[in-house]
């Protein structure tokens, strides 16, 4: 069987492009498949300097992928500074890996294109991104097509090892799901909480009605193509056609069939989420690292031996 492995970063309130563009497809995985998933903190870090949000974000975006059904008879579910092998593996490929080939990283490049100042962890970032997939011998890391350059980095910095060192770590692949389509914001552009045009995916019924009155209609034709393009995600076209032609040009109409639509869908996960505890998170990422810790122990045992630093 292959092992998969996959990480998030707890950046705060998720949206539904979040949900169908990684949260299901990771969930609906590790009903085959098993493997890991990763809250990386540690990678949070390189740009979120608030304390109190890292750690309130670790908790709320595990929550998320528990209410969303992450099966954990098949995922470890763990948080990347529990378990200090992958700071430490890091740090050794940071040793194998040149500058120059760090520099290319799309992460990195578009902090300096904007002028913005980049810090040292952002610079080495594909690096510790290597060092997790890495010290679970991973075969299969299923991302967004944004982090295919990092699963480079990793074959690389596997191959740096091997040849420096003798054979030690698996190469592995990223798996990107093309099927997975970009979805649409309140103004048609790709939702992201970039842009401030998302709408919350755990939100209350009011804040996902405000989102939704807010999706801008233009005032040709009878569809409006904003509202549908995120209508079909809830429902089948087929499932639509009546009540797009029932309601043909009444936008608020639709609107309200939408608002209707995802708190349905999203009813029995918010449910499911409020049952759950930040005692009850704190208690499966505690589980969870101490499995991770297992396996990632061993595999430095041999590191450690390999590189020298055993004595
Ligand atoms: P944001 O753009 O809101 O900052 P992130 O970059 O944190 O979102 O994305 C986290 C994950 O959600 C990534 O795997 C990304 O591919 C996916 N994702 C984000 N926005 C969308 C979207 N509009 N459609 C599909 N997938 C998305
Ligand atoms: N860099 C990834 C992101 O921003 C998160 C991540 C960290 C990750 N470590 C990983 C993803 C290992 C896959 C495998 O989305």
């Amino acid at each position: 069987m292959k092992r998969l492995f996959t990480g998030l970063q707890p950046s705060g309130q998720l949206h539904i492009g979040n949900y169908f563009g990684a949260i299901k497809p990771n969930v609906d995985l590790f009903v085959d498949n098993e493997g890991l998933m990763m809250v990386a903190d540690y990678h949070a870090l390189t740009s979120l300097k608030d304390s109190a949000a890292l750690a309130k974000n670790s908790i709320e975006n595990t929550k998320d992928y528990l209410a969303a059904g992450l099966n954990l008879e098949h995922a470890i579910l763990f948080k990347q500074s529990d378990v200090s092998e992958h700071t430490e593996l890091a740090w050794i490929l940071d040793c194998l890996v040149p500058i120059s080939l760090l520099e290319l990283g799309h992460a990195y490049k578009d902090k300096v294109a904007k002028g913005v100042e980049a810090n040292a962890g952002l610079f080495t970032y594909p690096m510790l991104m290597a060092a997790d997939i890495l010290l679970y011998d991973t075969d299969i890391v299923p991302v967004g097509e944004d982090q295919r350059q990092h699963v480079e980095y990793a074959r690389e910095a596997a191959k740096k090892f091997n040849n420096a060192y003798g054979e030690t770590f698996k190469e592995p692949q990223e798996k990107i799901d093309k099927a997975v389509a970009v979805v649409p914001g309140t103004d048609g552009q790709k939702m992201s909480k970039s842009y401030k045009n998302t709408i919350p995916l755990f939100g209350s019924r009011d804040e996902i009605a405000k989102a939704v009155m807010s999706i801008v209609t233009d005032s040709t034709g009878d569809k409006p193509a904003n509202v549908y393009a995120i209508h079909k995600l809830f429902k089948s076209e087929a499932e639509l056609a009546p009540v797009y032609e029932q309601n043909k040009g009444s936008y608020k109409a639709l609107k309200e069939a939408l608002i209707e639509d995802i708190d349905a869908f999203i009813s029995p996960m918010r449910t499911r989420r409020e049952a759950i505890s930040d005692e009850d998170v704190k208690a499966i990422l505690k589980d969870g690292g101490a499995k991770a810790k297992a396996l990632a122990s061993a595999k430095m045992a041999d590191v450690r031996k390999k590189v020298g630093v055993a004595l």
